[in-house]
């Protein structure tokens, strides 16, 4: 591992563990939410993810000058929606995933209605955790909104939904681009964005913030497809080899692995320089943009 690295990796150590302590708390429900509901939801959303997306809302709010503490909420809310889609894209209708986070998924471990239902509480979660969470309240909204349109129809759920059907119908790298743009982009730019609102950027480092979160949110998928290919898979904590198999449209599939790296590792560089107007309170993002390239899971 490179200084570089490491030493993000004791930083998102630290950011990884506020982020746990915070929706360990959110995930706390009263009377009403029936036990396995409440364990379930629990299950999914506190299992060892990267909390990738989390980090993006806080290190977007640090390179703004915002604050940790105002941002926090909003790194939980983007992390409920996440792990929403990870429990719906794991289910017999969709990818038919039996394995998680190196954990049995949501439906195997509770039933298909439990699954089902704890995904539909952690996307109403998120709103609730925003709404309530963010301060001034124009600013809330605001991040309700836009939250909304990145995990909609047309984006987060628009890219599923083609995902679903695109090798099937044999789309080329247009439609597989637009399929990484909305199904995974999508949710690391609204991240960097919400990050950016809670800390009241102005309009010049929400723009540098939103470059790099495309070329980061496009990297990022394509390096998801490779490690389905050639994976370790003990270390990515999924099934690998799967995307094959379910004739998915990846970037490996269709252009091969070599060109696939090398397009991750260009968006990287894309990426980091998109940050250099943001000086160096951006340095953990560009250490994060290296990261995803070089990620084991
Ligand atoms: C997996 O996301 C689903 C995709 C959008 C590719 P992550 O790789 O961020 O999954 P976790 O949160 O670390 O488990
Ligand atoms: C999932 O993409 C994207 C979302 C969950 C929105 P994948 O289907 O490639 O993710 P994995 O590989 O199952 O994590
Ligand atoms: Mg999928
Ligand atoms: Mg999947
Ligand atoms: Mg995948």
């Amino acid at each position: 591992m490179t200084a570089d690295l490491a030493w993000f990796d004791q930083r998102a150590s630290k950011l990884r563990a506020c982020v746990d302590a915070a929706l360990t708390t959110y995930a706390t429900f009263a009377s009403g939410c029936p036990a396995h509901l409440a364990e379930a939801i629990r299950y999914s959303l506190l299992a060892p993810g990267k909390r990738l997306r989390p980090m993006l809302v806080l290190l977007g709010a640090e390179a703004c000058g915002g604050t940790f503490e105002a941002a926090l909420p909003a790194a939980c809310a983007v992390e409920m929606v996440h792990a929403y889609s990870l429990i719906h894209d794991d289910l017999p209708a969709m990818d038919d995933d039996d394995l998680r986070r190196g954990l049995p998924t949501c439906h195997k471990q509770f039933g298909e209605a439990t699954a089902i239902l704890a995904g539909d509480a952690l996307l109403a979660l998120a709103f609730e955790v925003l709404a309530k969470g963010v301060r001034p309240a124009e600013t809330a909204a605001a991040c309700c909104a836009a939250l909304a349109e990145a995990a909609g129809a047309c984006q987060l759920v628009g890219g599923q939904a083609d995902d679903l059907v695109a090798g099937r119908d044999g789309g080329g790298l247009d439609l597989l681009e637009s399929i990484h743009r909305r199904k995974t982009g999508a949710m690391l730019l609204v991240s960097l964005r919400l990050g950016a609102m809670t800390a009241a950027a102005d309009a010049a480092r929400t723009v540098a913030l939103e470059r790099y979160g495309h070329a980061l949110g496009l990297a990022f998928q394509i390096t998801d497809d490779l490690l389905d290919v050639r994976g370790n898979a003990s270390e990515v904590g999924k099934r690998l080899g799967k995307d094959q198999r379910q004739g998915k449209l990846t970037f490996p599939g269709l252009l091969g692995v070599d060109e696939s790296v090398r397009r991750a590792a260009a968006l990287v560089e894309e990426a980091r320089d998109a940050l250099k107007p943001l000086g160096a309170q951006a340095a953990s993002l560009a250490a994060l943009a290296r990261y995803v390239l070089q990620r084991n899971r």
